[in-house]
């Protein structure tokens, strides 16, 4: 248990696509020939913050709301007391929930939660109190080091509130996922959730109809419709919330992740027209929301916006618009307040932070290095650098990806081998450290600080390259990581070191995964993975692939492989450093769990071939060389050429 205090924000959330297909895609247990429902969310710019801290057995509650009203309440930390709040119903029932919730399942304490600031309006369709759960699951969860992933706080907060009389859908906790958007998925009583990083910042307004929206209704008239479609009404809300549904969000997620605004919005206009024709007959009273057809009809919001549609379960609540630009939503915002007298709400969709979490696979076997690594693991050969220092290969390695600015870096590494590693980048003997000249001091604290930054995981089966990298599935929390492999070396032409020129580039790409590549002649094209496709920007260094050959032979890749504008007999192949998204670990976990093996083993290259048939993926030819360490005759030029200085 940590003693100290700690602060947590968590946004509200804005369904932007896909709204009633989260309950709908529950149907499916019992009438499979409904379709997974999909939405996309985002959370807002607005949210909770709160201060944490943990105490003994009583937990503590204080929440100062928008208006300024301060609730409290302190409740023994004892499961009877808590179920009897969370049943009650009253300001603190959510809390109570999760807590009740986690102290049943967990070893915790109490705690006092402070939430002293609330941004984002309450009861306006923006999850508030899914928020407040979510802050609870984690305050418990980072105060009593309960080692829960986001989906394990979504979880908590899910069970917590449902323990309460209030009533909440399984989207509405997707604002654990931060200010991002999500694409999430429900499939009976499953549920996933992949986050979308966007290419470029999109500008929403968001404005409260101040009309009238009974939810209630809504959900009683459209549920009327499930499980089975017995009438021609129904039928058509089945076809929405099913196969119109899932076209629009995957139109929607590509968009998301180019940052189109303009397409986007009209996608948006779309999803309205599609929404009023199929599901409007199914609950006229509520959905016919003239405040909200009238506003999306006005001139001057069409003139400022690229499009826009309701929000939630619709009717007159709330209206969201993608702005055409800050200045234009600035515009919009005054229209909106001093013409029309709604509340305005910004939203905004920022480019996810880059990358800055990276995987070094380490832990093969390196049969092909035998019997040396039987006494070393090949990733901790010796080797010279140009400034004439000797290190292990791995060292070089791990420079090389905090150096392009990697703050957390995964090593994989076989059990026995996870020692070994971790004592390398550890403090020394005082007695030793006292004994190394100044430079190999420095060296060492040097190596000190590389080591705060790793974090050991264990393959314990070497079932190939692709289940080494899964195995950091959990650990990379769904951002985009960085992946270099651990028995390479990678030696940059230029003052850019070859990871940071592949960031820069997947920068460029609007989320996608990015593979570095490097020219080889045809007769090197066997040796390795082999990727071709369109050149996607004027300078000719990145491309749209098209597809990824495992080995080839000559006539293959002469056949399938070769690139406009490239000279003839050369082909792209594969560097050893990618950047991996979210969708590659959900394709590698469902080869795994199908057992799609090549060889024996479980490959990267399968799996990111379906990446790139599925969502698209991208190429970067590096200015560098990469240089193989695997091999023996490799090792020895690969030592040579390495400690050359760039001239
Ligand atoms: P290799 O393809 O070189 O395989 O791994 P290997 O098992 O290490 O070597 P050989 O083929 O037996 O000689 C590429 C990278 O993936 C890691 C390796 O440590 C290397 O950095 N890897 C491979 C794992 O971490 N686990 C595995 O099961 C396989």
């Amino acid at each position: 248990m940590s003693n100290s205090s700690f602060d947590i924000f968590v946004p509200g959330r804005v369904c932007l696509f896909g709204e009633h297909s989260d309950w709908a895609g529950a149907f499916r247990r019992f009438n499979p020939n409904i379709l997974p429902g999909q939405v996309i969310i985002t959370g807002t710019n607005q949210g909770i913050f709160a201060r944490v801290r943990p105490l003994p057995d009583v937990f503590k509650l204080k929440s100062t709301l928008p208006d300024g009203t301060v609730q409290e309440q302190t409740i023994p930390m004892r499961q009877a007391d808590l179920l009897a709040v969370a049943k009650e119903g009253g300001f603190f029932s959510y809390a109570a929930g999760v807590a009740y919730h986690l102290a049943s399942f967990h070893k915790t304490g109490g705690l006092e939660i402070d939430n002293y600031k609330t941004t984002m309006p309450v009861k306006k369709g923006l999850s508030s109190s899914a928020a407040f759960c979510v802050l609870v699951a984690r305050a418990f969860n980072l105060a009593y080091d309960l080692k829960m992933n986001v989906r394990g706080e979504m979880e908590a907060a899910y069970q917590g509130e449902i323990l309460t009389p209030s009533r909440c859908g399984r989207m509405d906790q997707g604002c654990a996922y931060g200010q991002g958007p999500v694409m999430m998925t429900f499939d009976g009583d499953q549920m996933d959730a992949v986050p979308l990083n966007v290419a470029k910042p999109l500008h929403f307004l968001i404005a409260d109809l101040k009309g009238q929206k009974d939810t209630v209704r809504i959900l009683a008239d459209l549920t009327k419709a499930y499980p089975e479609a017995n009438n021609e009404q129904a039928r058509q809300v089945h076809e929405y919330l099913g196969k119109i549904n899932q076209q629009l969000v995957k139109k929607a997620v590509q968009l998301l992740k180019a940052g189109d605004a303009a397409e986007l919005g009209k996608l948006m206009t779309e999803a309205q027209a599609e929404f009023d024709k199929h599901l409007m007959p199914a609950c006229p009273t509520e959905l016919t929301a003239p405040k909200l057809h009238a506003i999306l009809q006005d001139a001057k919001v069409k003139e400022l916006t690229y499009g826009g549609k309701g929000i939630g379960s619709q009717g007159d609540g709330c209206v969201q618009f993608v702005a055409k630009s800050m200045d234009a939503r600035d515009k919009l915002t005054q229209y909106l307040t001093n013409e029309i007298k709604l509340d305005c709400f910004p939203l905004d969709i920022l480019p996810a932070k880059t990358v800055r979490k990276a995987i070094i696979p380490a832990a093969g076997l390196g049969t092909r290095m035998f019997p040396a690594t039987k006494a070393v693991k090949k990733e901790l050969f010796p080797v010279v650098t140009p400034d004439g220092r000797c290190k292990p290969i791995l060292q070089t390695i791990v420079e090389e990806a905090v150096e392009a600015g990697a703050e957390e870096i995964a090593i994989i590494v076989r059990p026995d081998d996870e020692k070994t590693i971790a004592n390398f980048f550890a403090p020394v003997e005082p007695s030793y450290f006292a004994r190394l000249p100044e430079w190999a001091q420095e060296e060492c604290r040097h190596l000190e600080t590389l080591g705060k930054k790793i974090t050991f995981i264990r393959q314990t089966e070497q079932l190939g390259f692709g289940h080494a990298v899964y195995c950091a599935r959990q650990w990379t929390d769904n951002e985009p990581v960085l992946l270099m492999l651990g028995d390479h070396l990678y030696k940059s032409n230029t003052e850019k070191n070859s990871a940071t020129q592949l960031i820069e580039a997947f920068n460029q790409c609007g989320g996608h995964a990015i593979v570095s590549l490097y020219p080889a002649p045809g007769n090197m094209v066997h040796h390795y993975g082999t990727a071709t496709g369109n050149w996607a920007n004027p300078e000719h260094t990145i491309i749209k692939l098209t597809e990824f050959a495992e080995k080839p032979t000559l006539e293959y890749a002469r056949a399938h492989l070769a690139l406009d504008n490239f000279p003839p007999d050369q082909f792209l192949c594969v560097y050893g450093q990618y950047v991996l998204t979210p969708e590659l670990f959900e394709i590698l976990g469902r080869q795994i769990a199908n057992n799609v093996r090549q060889k024996g083993e479980f490959q990267l290259t399968t799996a990111l071939d379906e990446l790139r048939a599925t969502d698209g993926m991208y190429g970067y030819i590096v200015d560098g060389e990469h240089l193989d360490t695997g091999q023996p005759a490799e090792y020895l030029l690969s030592m040579n050429h390495f400690s050359q200085k760039n001239v």
